[in-house]
């Protein structure tokens, strides 16, 4: 395949007037990042700590910063950069939501489906050097059930083009969630899309919460399912998983989607120096969400989310990008190569 020849062919269609309209929906995971920039290797950084401790309490003045996260906060944030309007149905509380509304001034992303008498989910991160140490606190995510569905969500998810659930791993309730958000959007004409995330999180749950999952996967209520390498084989392996869904795989060197029959060549990943890699994922899903509502040949689309991925991973600033950014960006942005 001449991938020159799709990567200009992408670059024109993103050029080209986009048909407008289309409602993805993203749950529910917000979270409040608050970033603590400790600059200092771990053992310098105990002895401060230590050092403050003997003292009897006291200061550590260092920079902080706090950000939107989550992952259906993310891949909203993507989405509506992109220009796709998008709808996030999550919960947090009255701060939670000012701050979302902070965070999604001036892009086009409803909040008005997102519910304030929840606990808000807080993450702070102590960035070290060459390690991060995550003290995080779930809120309202971690029992986020079908009964956190109202009427209205339930209209919304059954009238809209794509629904994205992400996050199960994290959620005690994500299974429940996923087949009964899933089944409403199957009455409706949506796309589903599921990225379940990492399963550790479950425990010795695991893998009874993995056949469930199986189980809906079987009952045809997810039309892709977005995996990294090591999730594609705990969920079930390659095998299986095309037998009962559409696989769209993505690592940090190459990307490919199976259907049951075919499934696409190897399209590498961008050259890029990550500044982050933390919501790398979200920004693939939301270009490969964009891709499939335009109906993308399959190595336009992948190239697509990859695209909107490396992007953001290296942008300075942390910033999703425009379609006029990302054609910018894939003009000069090179492939991959020795991966095949
Ligand atoms: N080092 C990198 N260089 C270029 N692109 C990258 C790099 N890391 C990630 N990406 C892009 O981001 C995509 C998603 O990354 P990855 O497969 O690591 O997600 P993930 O493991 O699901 O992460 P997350 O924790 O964000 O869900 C990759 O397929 C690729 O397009
Ligand atoms: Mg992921």
């Amino acid at each position: 395949m001449d991938l020159l020849k799709e990567k200009r062919a992408l670059i024109k269609k993103l050029e080209e007037n986009f048909p407008k309209g289309f409602r993805v929906v993203v749950m529910p995971h917000f979270c409040v990042d608050n970033f603590v920039h400790c600059e200092q290797p771990f053992e310098s950084f105990i002895k401060d700590v230590k050092n403050i401790v003997l003292q009897g309490g006291g200061n550590i003045p260092l920079k902080q910063n706090l950000h939107r996260g989550g992952k259906a906060a993310n891949c909203a944030s993507a989405l509506a950069s992109l220009g796709v309007y998008t709808y996030l149905i999550a919960k947090t509380n009255s701060l939670g939501y000012k701050l979302l509304e902070h965070f999604f001034g001036g892009k086009c992303v409803d909040l008005s489906h997102v519910s304030k008498d929840g606990e808000l989910a807080f993450t702070t991160a102590l960035e070290l050097k060459g390690v991060n140490i995550m003290l995080s606190y779930p809120g309202s995510l971690s029992k986020f059930g079908p009964e956190c569905i109202s009427e209205k969500d339930e209209e919304l998810i059954e009238e809209a083009d794509v629904v994205c659930i992400s996050d199960w791993g994290m959620n005690d309730k994500g299974t429940e969630l996923a087949k009964h958000v899933f089944s409403i959007a199957k009455e409706g004409n949506a796309l589903t899309f599921f990225d379940p995330g990492d399963p550790s999180p479950k425990k010795e749950k695991e893998q009874v919460e993995i056949n469930r999952v199986k189980t809906i996967l079987e009952e045809g209520l997810v039309d892709i399912l977005s995996v990294n390498e090591d999730e594609i084989k705990r969920y079930g392996g390659v095998d299986f998983l095309r037998s009962v869904t559409r696989i769209d795989l993505h690592t940090e060197q190459y990307v490919k989607t199976y259907y049951k029959d075919k499934e696409t060549e190897k399209i590498p990943t961008f050259n890029v120096e990550p500044i982050r890699l933390t919501g790398a994922g979200d920004a693939w899903n939301s270009g490969d969400i964009l891709a499939e509502l335009l109906h993308l040949p399959d190595a336009q689309r992948l190239m697509l989310a990859n695209a909107v991925a490396a992007y953001y991973i290296s942008h300075p600033a942390g910033a999703h990008a425009s379609r006029e950014k990302l054609a910018e960006f894939l003009q000069s942005a090179t492939l991959r190569t020795g991966i095949l």
